[in-house]
């Protein structure tokens, strides 16, 4: 069955459009189309938060309240979805008890990033269920500017409203907004447009399959938090758009003695809690990685499939030796992560291929995993070098190394000089130690760019071994670390 028109609840009512350009973003379409100016556009990149909407969707038989930013979303992506804006929040006159307490506690001047603050605290309002906390809602705001108040009042204001668990119209209507949900999901592909430009989005793996091998030339879209900066930044004119978000064969997360399986279209923040799990280092990394919408939006297979030398998944799963499963029509393959990167900007995947899964092992009790994110700037920022290593220890020795490196080559790429040297060594000796950390300069010339020069790069590099095999040699987090969250499960010990 094919469904030519989007659908999605907006204010209580089911709104279908059947014509619109297959790059038209959700912003866009909320100030030119409805004229629901509220929502305000700043950097037009992900990075301010301003344009920062509530999408609600139905996830294991509840509802989930995601703050995404709307600069970067597709409007095709809210097909099915619930979409709540500022406009939506105030009651017959009265203010959301969120926009009550910003209101009262002073948390906005001028007021151009209030509406996005107010629904990136809206989205926590719903979710942490009276759980909060100041740490909890520094994350909830990390994507969201403020340049005038100071975040002092908005986190005070955000501490006071969210203590106790929501109580609003939202949660007295949520078995009817949950009722509506379902009523959309029809479980038809979607297809807007012709043959030259459209906007589809397959609701199985098969529909997704057989139209991408027919239009290889199409654009694959997930989270388009890469995606929407072509648009918005590139002014790039996207015609085919094959938006996988429906798929539901691509949404698992499974469990299996030896791994994690995720389907490419899993969400980093659905993914983070799981991989998380496996070392406490990645679950910092993933804390850092963007911000909340950011991670609500982007996607597991989208940060692989971009191919990107910085991107944050990459060096990780392949130091854990993931493995990437392709899928081309009824053609399904898999290979080692690593073999997936050959050149920058070039992937092995084929014409009308598109990435189906992520095989991730899970540690072995003789493996050591530390991961390091090297930023400007603590929340929301790219990698300027990423290093991740999985050491096998044995009798005090390193037996095995997997040692990659994101932001030092053109590609996330294994050091395997440094891995080399480090079979054999000993944990006990700090002397041999210096002489790994300096064989990355065999592996790697980085460039200099706008993040790091590349003499810096090769120095933390370095620097960042000899910190692991400290770490993992014995010295305490606390010493090698400023805070995050192995220092904490240490110092919880
Ligand atoms: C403000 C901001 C902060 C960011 N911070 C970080 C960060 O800290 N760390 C980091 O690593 N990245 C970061 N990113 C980059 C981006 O968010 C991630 O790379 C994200 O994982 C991309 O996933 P997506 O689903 O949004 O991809 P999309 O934008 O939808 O797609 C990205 C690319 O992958 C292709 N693609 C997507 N899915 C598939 C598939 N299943 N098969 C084949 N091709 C596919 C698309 O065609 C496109 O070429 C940031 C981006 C923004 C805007
Ligand atoms: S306008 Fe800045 S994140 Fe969208
Ligand atoms: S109140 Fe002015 S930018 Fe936040």
């Amino acid at each position: 069955m094919t469904r030519n028109a989007l659908q999605f609840i907006r204010s209580g009512r089911r709104v279908r459009i059947d014509q619109f350009a297959p790059r038209a973003t959700l912003l866009d379409w909320l100030r030119l189309e409805e004229r629901s100016t509220g929502t305000k556009e700043g950097c037009a990149e992900g990075d301010c938060g301003a344009c920062a909407v509530v999408v609600a969707r139905e996830r294991d038989g509840r509802l989930v309240h995601e703050s995404v930013n709307s600069c970067i979303t597709l409007l095709g992506q809210i097909d099915g979805a619930e979409l709540i804006t500022i406009e939506d929040l105030a009651e017959n006159g009265a203010l959301h008890p969120v926009q009550e307490a910003m209101a009262r506690l002073h948390g906005s001047q001028c007021g151009f990033c209030t509406p996005g603050i107010v629904m990136s605290l809206f989205a926590h309002y719903q979710s942490c269920g009276g759980q909060t906390s100041r740490d909890s809602i520094n994350d909830a705001l990390a994507g969201n500017l403020c340049r005038c108040t100071g975040y002092r009042p908005i986190v005070d204001s955000a501490l006071e409203v969210c203590k106790t668990g929501a109580d609003d119209q939202f949660t007295r209507k949520a078995a009817a907004r949950l009722q509506a949900l379902r009523a959309l999901d029809d479980k038809a592909d979607v297809f807007i447009g012709d043959e030259t430009s459209f906007f589809a989005a397959p609701a199985s793996e098969q529909s997704l399959a057989q139209l991408y091998l027919k239009h290889p030339d199409a654009t694959i879209v997930a989270g388009a938090t890469d995606v929407g900066l072509w648009i918005t930044k590139k002014l790039t004119p996207l015609e085919k758009v094959i938006q996988v978000g429906r798929v539901a064969e691509l949404a698992a997360i499974e469990e299996s003695p030896v791994g994690f399986e995720f389907g490419a279209i899993v969400s980093l923040a659905r993914a983070a809690p799981v991989l998380g799990a496996i070392d406490p280092d990645m679950a910092e990394v993933m804390r850092r990685f963007g911000s909340i919408q950011v991670r609500a939006a982007g996607t597991v297979g989208g940060n692989i499939a971009n191919g990107s030398p910085i991107g944050d998944l990459a060096p990780m799963l392949i130091a854990l030796n993931a493995t990437l499963e392709l899928r081309r029509g009824d053609q399904v393959r898999e290979l080692p992560l690593e073999n997936f990167f050959l050149d920058y900007g070039k992937q092995d995947r084929q014409p009308g291929e598109y990435v189906r899964r992520l095989l991730v092992p899970k540690l072995a009790s003789s493996s050591h995993f530390r991961a390091y994110k090297i930023t400007k700037r603590f929340d929301e920022d790219i990698s300027a070098v990423l290093a991740a290593l999985c050491l096998k220890v044995d009798g005090g020795r390193v037996r095995d190394a997997r040692v990659a490196f994101g932001g030092m080559a053109g590609i996330p790429r294994r050091a395997k000089t440094v891995e080399e040297k480090m079979r054999g060594l000993s944990l006990a000796d700090a002397r041999g130690w210096q002489a790994v950390a300096d064989a990355v300069g065999k592996d790697f010339t980085p460039l200099t760019d706008l993040r790091a020069s590349a003499g810096y790069r090769s120095r933390v590099a370095g620097n960042l071994i000899i910190k692991a095999l400290a770490e993992i040699a014995g010295v305490s987090p606390q010493v090698t670390r400023v805070a995050d969250r192995r220092m904490l499960a240490h110092a919880a010990e």
